[in-house]
């Protein structure tokens, strides 16, 4: 029988995070970001190393510590995000992704520094690809986490893209609620499963929220196995 040391029940996993916001030149000296500072998914990289997983962390720009042992991927912009995951990917067991991706990415990154001129100035943004959605596409065995970030309709929003993306889980948070969402200390965070049931969680630290997603995804790879 599988033997695990107490406290490390996700001994012989890899976990992949991705963290922080990406961000998205317009030229050499700008570029448009997110107010993500790498909090929650840095703390969900930690709880996965606490309980024995190889981990490997994907972050955008984040001036966090990079907790012990953990292999840091720095990253800048959504594309180069999205080659570093598949890169992990067919490696991974479970893959849980924090990371605020920038949706729309400056058209023309100009080689200069652009210089000011009277009236108006237009940006044209392009898509960026959603790595998330990918995921779910070329998902085998993995388990697949992803985030939704809302300001309103939070359960049906989270619940679509759960469906959409093809998750296990999909944590979501209203990041218009005090102390919860970006750049805090704490989340408030709802949890939706792809089999229908809902958590709802009070606030508290990302550091015990980091715990429960992993605590889900343990009790499914349990379920997986049997
Ligand atoms: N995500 C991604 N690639 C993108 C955009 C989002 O991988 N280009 C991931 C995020 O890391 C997160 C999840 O998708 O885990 C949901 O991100 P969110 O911004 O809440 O949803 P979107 O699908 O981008 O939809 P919208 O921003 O329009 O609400
Ligand atoms: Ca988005």
């Amino acid at each position: 029988a599988a033997f695990f040391a107490k406290g490390k029940e996700l001994a012989g996993k890899k976990v992949l995070v991705t963290a922080g916001g990406t961000i998205e030149p317009l030229d050499p000296v700008r570029y448009l970001g997110n107010r993500s500072t790498g909090r929650m998914g840095y703390a969900i990289a930690q709880q996965a190393k606490g309980r024995g997983a190889e981990v490997v962390l994907i972050s955008g720009p984040s001036a966090l510590p990079v907790p012990d042992g953990v292999r840091i991927v720095r990253v800048e912009t959504a594309r180069q995000m999205r080659d570093a995951v598949l890169r992990e990917f067919p490696t991974a067991d479970i893959v849980i992704k924090a990371a605020a991706v920038a949706d729309y990415r400056p058209k023309i990154v100009a080689a200069d520094k652009i210089k000011k001129q009277d009236g108006e100035f237009t940006l044209v943004l392009e898509r960026n690809p959603d790595i998330l959605y990918e995921l779910g596409q070329k998902k085998a065995h993995q388990i697949l986490v992803g985030f939704a970030a809302e300001t309103q309709h939070v359960e049906d929003y989270a619940k679509a893209k759960l469906a959409k993306k093809n998750l296990d889980f999909i944590v979501a948070n209203d990041v218009s609620e005090k102390d919860a969402g970006f750049g805090t200390e704490t989340n408030r965070v709802k949890i939706f499963a792809r089999d229908g049931r809902m958590w709802d969680y009070p606030l508290m630290s990302k550091s015990a929220i980091g715990g429960i997603i992993l605590d889900h995804v343990q009790e499914q790879l349990k379920d997986d196995t049997v």
